[in-house]
């Protein structure tokens, strides 16, 4: 043997020895697990109420996870874009608890989950525009109504501005979403006009519309959400660029909307199956939190009936369940005494 020839041997045989020595991560595991179990399935339907949804492939599939200390683990179509739709709720919220404080959002919004379908003008009815939450269409306009800023533009910027933080970038709006929903969202005007009416709106009803409207079209990748989505589990602090984003004392409450609104109408179930606070949009995204430990997203745009991504709501319960992530799960403790 050559010494050329005995140095790639044992080249070879370090490197297969490191590899023995560092199994991989079991988040790793755990990501392309998941990814490769649902890679196939054919589930669920694109939105198709807001017709740019309905053009979006519906094959595309990626998963991200970011833990509380920056690292990160993907797979898929993770640089695909998308609308974050009602994910952006979360983060617009964000900014008007920061500012306006905890005790605005429950008494001018509401935080009870209402059980009706996310854009339901009996729910109005019933409570004359009182106890929505941020998260269904009623208190989500009014949420963006009360984000401060004197004029519909310094509000837009404010809301722009705290999904940059959360994200860690700067972010665009898909003007091809955002024109084709303004198009042809009459049931939301109708939903700020109704607010408005009874005194559950704090700015002009089209104008916080066309903001929501705006704000529901901002641009994503799954790797964003997932950031995002690890800024809320590393205490509002995002782990990639260590701004604080929100305080940590505000954290718990908008965790607290997302385990019993995030997944509309069936965020019980997804409570009761998953045990993470998540959200989600009928642009085919999830994200999800396990406070101290990771955020997660998910996306693949065919929805269930209740307007949750099929492939995302099973690929996050995988993952949670595999690195045992749910924060109800507690092991009991061994030798105290009764
Ligand atoms: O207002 C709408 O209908 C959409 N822009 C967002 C809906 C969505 O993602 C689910 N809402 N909770």
């Amino acid at each position: 043997m050559n010494l050329a020839r005995s140095l790639a041997v044992l080249l070879a045989l370090s490197l297969s020895l490191a590899a023995r020595a560092a199994p991989p991560d079991p988040i790793e595991v755990a990501v392309d697990a998941a990814w490769e179990k649902y890679r196939t399935l054919q589930e669920g339907k694109n939105a198709d109420y807001i017709p740019a949804l309905a053009r979006v492939d519906p094959k595309l599939y990626g998963i991200s996870v970011v833990t509380v200390d920056g690292k990160v683990f993907e797979k898929g179509d993770v640089a695909a874009r998308f609308s974050i739709q009602s994910i952006s709720k979360v983060f617009t919220l964000a900014s008007v608890i920061e500012h306006s404080g905890a005790k605005a959002v429950l008494d001018k919004i509401g935080v009870d989950a209402t059980g009706q379908v996310f854009n339901s003008i009996v729910a109005i009815e019933q409570h004359k525009g009182a106890e929505m939450n941020p998260f269904v269409n009623p208190g989500a306009i009014a949420t963006t109504s009360l984000v401060e800023g004197a004029t519909g533009e310094e509000k837009w910027a404010r809301i722009l501005a705290i999904h940059e933080e959360a994200a860690g970038r700067k972010l665009t709006v898909d003007e091809t979403v955002y024109r084709s929903e303004a198009a042809t969202n009459g049931r939301n005007q109708a939903i700020a006009k109704l607010m408005q009416a009874y005194g559950r709106l704090y700015f002009d009803p089209g104008e916080s519309t066309d903001i929501y409207t705006r704000q529901c079209a901002i641009s994503v990748n799954v790797h964003d959400l997932a950031v995002m989505a690890a800024t809320l589990a590393n205490g509002g602090r995002n782990p990639v660029t260590g701004k604080q984003v929100v305080s940590s004392a505000n954290v718990p409450r908008i965790l607290a909307i997302m385990a019993t609104a995030g997944l509309y109408d069936d965020s019980g179930i997804w409570l009761y199956q998953v045990g993470l606070p998540g959200k989600s949009g009928v642009g085919g995204g999830i994200l999800a939190v396990a406070p101290g430990r990771f955020g997660i997203a998910v996306f693949s745009p065919p929805l269930d009936a209740t307007g949750n991504s099929v492939r995302a709501q099973r690929a996050i319960r995988d993952v949670s369940s595999a690195l045992d992530a749910n924060p109800y799960s507690v092991k009991a403790r061994k030798g105290q005494a009764p």
